[in-house]
């Protein structure tokens, strides 16, 4: 039986062969911690270096400004705990909206028994904030604005560089979760103008249980681990070598092929679209038109159940879906939710992520299976 179609790149990423080749030494023979002074710790030492170069060519800053950490949840953990702790004296107050990661809405909530004060924005139905609503949102006692790059569920960017100058402005750090955006939309921290971003190694052909936060001229912000001294000071812990190199080559693939894999998957993207909005009617669209990850299709089907339709096309393609219906309910994403689409579209939701790995033969396929399973449900 062959492997079905993997159309869920945003869920996480297969590993780049050339990811695995560079990590192949530290698995086999480099087992050095870099701590050491000796030659196999050099070795490693070496290694972290190299990476953290090769992370910080991705976003366009100094490799002194990241920060190795465990994934996007714990980049954004310690983004906004590491601020709100420091911060505390100035304000207790956080900015952010209704379309985060949970890694970002659970970290919220949680300082919000700790007697922070959330301000949650909406989004419109394209799911995009409103920069007006930031202004507004602003009090004296604002210390940080935390807004996602690019949605997970429906790719909407957001317009992180104007959200950055208004933080600016009113003298407040402003952090974005680019785990998604990263190799897919160029993601230079100069452009978006942040001081705190957070990154996820698997979600760009690289290992999971790696990932960085980068810190422009390293903010004071509270650790989130205590221990011994690693990575200045900010993070205890001997360093996960092996996947620290992984990501490292990642993000150099990502940096160096960012044009060429943008068009590839909007190719991709445009065709599956096109195809299926061809053969099947009330089939709806969910996100931006134009500010939108270029390897996201978010698309409903209305009167449908998502989880029927990957039930019926799950042997030969793997996507999410963006509802899940029980026996007498019907539990929407958040997301969707908050863009107020409609119950007998949401309902029927499926995300389609490309990959740069994807083919156009693999959409061909795609669209006849999607097609069959669809008309299949509507008789
Ligand atoms: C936008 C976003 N932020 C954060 C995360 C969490 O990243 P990790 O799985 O590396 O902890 C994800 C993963 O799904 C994500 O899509």
């Amino acid at each position: 039986m062959t492997a079905p179609i993997y159309l869920d790149n945003n869920g996480t990423t297969p590993h780049d062969p050339a990811v695995i080749e560079a990590m192949r030494p530290f698995l086999e023979t480099e087992f050095g911690n870099p701590s050491s002074s000796h030659w196999y710790g050099i070795k490693s030492k070496k290694a972290v270096k190299k990476a953290r170069s090769q992370v910080a060519k991705v976003l366009s800053c100094k490799p002194e400004e990241i920060l190795f950490t465990s994934g996007g949840t714990e980049s954004n953990n310690h983004a906004i705990r590491g601020i709100a702790h420091t911060y505390k004296n100035k304000g207790n107050h956080i900015i952010t909206c209704s379309i985060e990661h949970p890694a970002v809405t659970e970290v919220c909530r949680y300082l919000e028994k700790d007697g922070f004060s959330i301000t949650y924005l909406p989004v419109d139905q394209y799911g995009m904030v409103n920069t007006e609503d930031i202004k507004e949102a602003i009090r004296p006692e604002t210390i940080l604005i935390t807004i996602i790059h690019a949605n997970n569920e429906v790719g909407t960017i957001q317009p992180i560089a104007e959200i950055s100058d208004i933080a600016k402005e009113n003298g407040i750090i402003m952090h974005t979760d680019a785990a998604q955006s990263i190799g897919k939309i160029p993601s230079d921290v100069n452009t978006l103008g942040v001081n705190l971003l957070s990154m996820a190694g698997h979600k760009v052909y690289g290992p999971k249980g790696i990932g960085a936060l980068y810190i422009k001229n390293k903010i004071e912000l509270e650790k989130l681990f205590h221990g011994a001294d690693q990575e200045s000071g900010l993070r205890a812990g001997t360093e996960n070598v092996l996947e620290i190199v992984g990501f490292g080559k990642a993000c150099e693939i990502a940096a160096d092929n960012l044009d060429k894999n943008m068009k590839h998957m909007k190719e991709l993207t445009d065709g599956l679209f096109q195809g299926l909005a061809n053969q099947i009617h009330s089939i709806r669209l969910n996100g931006h038109m134009e500010k939108c990850l270029p390897n996201t299709l978010s698309l409903s089907f209305k009167n449908l159940e998502a989880n029927r339709i990957l039930e019926e096309i799950g042997l030969e393609v793997a996507a999410s879906a963006g509802a899940a219906c029980h026996s007498d309910t019907v539990e929407i994403s958040h997301v969707l939710k908050a863009m107020n689409v409609p119950l007998e579209w949401a309902m029927g939701t499926i995300r389609f992520s490309v990959g740069r790995m994807n083919t156009m033969s693999e959409i061909e396929k795609t669209i006849q299976v999607v097609t069959d399973a669809v008309l299949m449900l509507r008789v």
